[in-house]
Parts: structure tokens; C-alpha cells; sequence
């Protein structure tokens, strides 16, 4: 008989940071046309613990797409067409307090937003106007920080993460200003992708690896991108190890509010 293609699907995805580039071994890849252009990179689809998994590189491959370029509306929009409605978000960032150094994990619970420019939504027409008090889905957390406690990993629950257009690193003053509006980490990419995932009712979960002091904590002798790099280079085999637990332990059917945050609302388009 004839064989009928069978559309690329996945559940779960992980979107890698600077330094993951490769998540899943032996997977399928996808090519993803999106009315917002072209995602990063191919979608690698393959399956962990059961559950079908799509692997995205938020820099592309190559790291081609700087932090203020990558094309965040394409990237979530092509992984909620394939299916996915839970995202685990690993990312670099820098410590904005002493006890944050590089090798820390952190899942924050809140962000601050102070990328300037950048889309940030899908609605331009209609009343849109998704809840963001919490940003982060509580199980999406909660599963990664029981597989950290599980791996002895030691990751920190809760905290805040400001996000900056870049693609320069922060002055001191900034930096200081920083911590002391309440930020606890620092990076270029956790906006809009967080938002985006949001408009598009699908969980989403950061995963921060402190790769350097920011340049305003004491003692802190300014970042440098040679630093950032190397930092999580060294850490990668732990973050795929903390990633692939957590895939393991993201809940099967979704019990957070984040399938919710569209109820009620009128769309102006037709979401994937
Ligand atoms: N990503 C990693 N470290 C960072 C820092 N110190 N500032 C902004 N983005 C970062």
C-alpha cells in the first residue's frame, strides 16, 4: 500500500542558549515555515523518556542570530505547529548578587522587561491582553527543580530576571540599578520569548546557568563574551542532564493556568 507521510509532532520543547546546539542525538530534523518568517534553525524532533521532544537552537547552529535578531515570534509559533505546549528554556546569564557566581542554576519566577524594540506579540489586531503576573508556569518549574534536587544539582528556586536588549554588556551603574530594582539575574533572550509563549497558551519554564558576575556585583571585574562562553561550555553536560530529567518529569496532562491564558478572549487570528 501507499505509505502516508506522518506530520512531525512533539509535545515537549527545549530551546537552547548560547553553547547548546545539540540536545538530542539521533533525532529527525524539520524545516518549519511560520507567517512570521523562518525559526532559528530546523527543529530536531526525537524521542526522551517517552515523550516526543523538539530540540530548537535559539542562536542557530552557527550562533548567527544575536540575542536582539533571533526571530522569537517564529520560534514559538513553529514549536506550538508541530504540537508542543510545554517549553523548557535554558539560558546563560549573569549573576546580579555575590552569591549567584558562574555554575549556579537559577528558575526564576519573575522578570523584568528592558529589551526596548523587539516584537513582542502576535495580536496587532484585536484586544489581546494576556495575564503576565507570573510568568513562568509553576509545574514547568517545579519539575525542574525536583530533578536538580534529585541530581544533587544545587538550583535556585525563585528569582528575578531582567532582560536586556544588548547585545552589549551592561556599565556598572546599570548594573548596580539592576540589583537593586530587585534583580537577581541578567540576560539578552528571556524576552519576548517568555511573552510569546504566553500568547500562545503554552507553559514556559527558564533555566538559568550563571556564566559570569555582572558588572556591578563587588568584586565582580566586569564580564567579558570570552567568559560567557567558556562558562557554559563547562557546564553543558549538566545542563542536558538536568534538561532530559526534566523532560522525564513534566506532567503528562496540564493542571497549571497556562492552557487558560487565552479563555475569554477574542482572537484576531487563528493560532497553529
Ligand atoms: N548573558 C550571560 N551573562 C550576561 C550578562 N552579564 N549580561 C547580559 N547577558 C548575559
Amino acid at each position: 500500500g501507499r505509505v502516508m507521510p506522518v506530520a512531525p509532532y512533539a509535545e515537549i520543547a527545549v530551546i537552547g542558549g548560547s553553547g547548546l546546539y545539540a540536545l538530542l542525538a539521533g533525532g529527525t530534523e524539520h524545516t518549519v515555515r511560520t507567517p512570521y518568517g523562518d525559526p532559528s534553525d530546523p527543529v530536531t524532533v526525537a524521542e526522551v523518556a517517552g515523550r516526543a521532544v523538539a530540540f530548537l537552537p535559539r542562536h542557530g547552529r552557527d550562533h548567527r542570530h544575536p540575542p536582539h535578531r533571533i526571530p522569537y515570534r517564529a520560534n514559538l509559533w513553529a514549536l506550538r505547529a508541530l504540537g508542543v505546549r510545554q517549553v523548557l528554556a535554558p539560558c546563560a546569564v549573569g549573576g546580579l548578587r555575590p552569591e549567584l557566581g558562574p555554575g549556579a542554576f537559577v528558575v526564576p519566577d519573575q522578570l523584568i522587561d528592558r529589551t526596548a524594540g523587539r516584537e513582542q506579540t502576535y495580536y496587532d489586531t484585536g484586544a489581546v491582553h494576556v495575564s503576565f503576573a507570573d510568568p513562568y508556569c509553576p509545574d514547568g518549574r517545579r519539575a525542574v527543580l525536583s530533578s536538580a534536587t534529585r541530581r544533587g544539582v544545587d538550583a535556585y528556586d525563585g528569582g528575578t530576571m531582567v532582560v536586556v536588549e544588548g547585545p552589549r554588556f551592561s556599565t556598572r551603574a546599570e548594573s548596580r540599578w539592576f540589583a537593586g530594582i530587585g534583580g537577581s539575574v541578567i540576560n539578552m533572550t528571556g524576552h519576548p520569548e517568555a511573552v510569546l509563549a504566553r500568547e500562545l497558551a503554552l507553559c514556559y519554564t527558564s533555566i538559568a546557568l550563571v556564566t559570569d558576575l555582572d558588572a556591578g556585583v563587588e568584586g565582580g571585574a566586569g564580564v567579558t563574551q570570552e567568559e560567557v562562553f567558556r562558562v557554559f561550555g563547562e557546564n553543558t553536560a549538566r545542563l542536558r542532564e538536568l534538561l532530559l530529567d526534566a523532560v522525564a518529569a513534566l506532567p503528562l496532562e496540564r493542571s497549571c493556568p497556562c492552557p487558560r491564558s487565552l479563555d475569554g478572549i477574542t482572537l484576531p487570528i487563528e493560532l497553529p
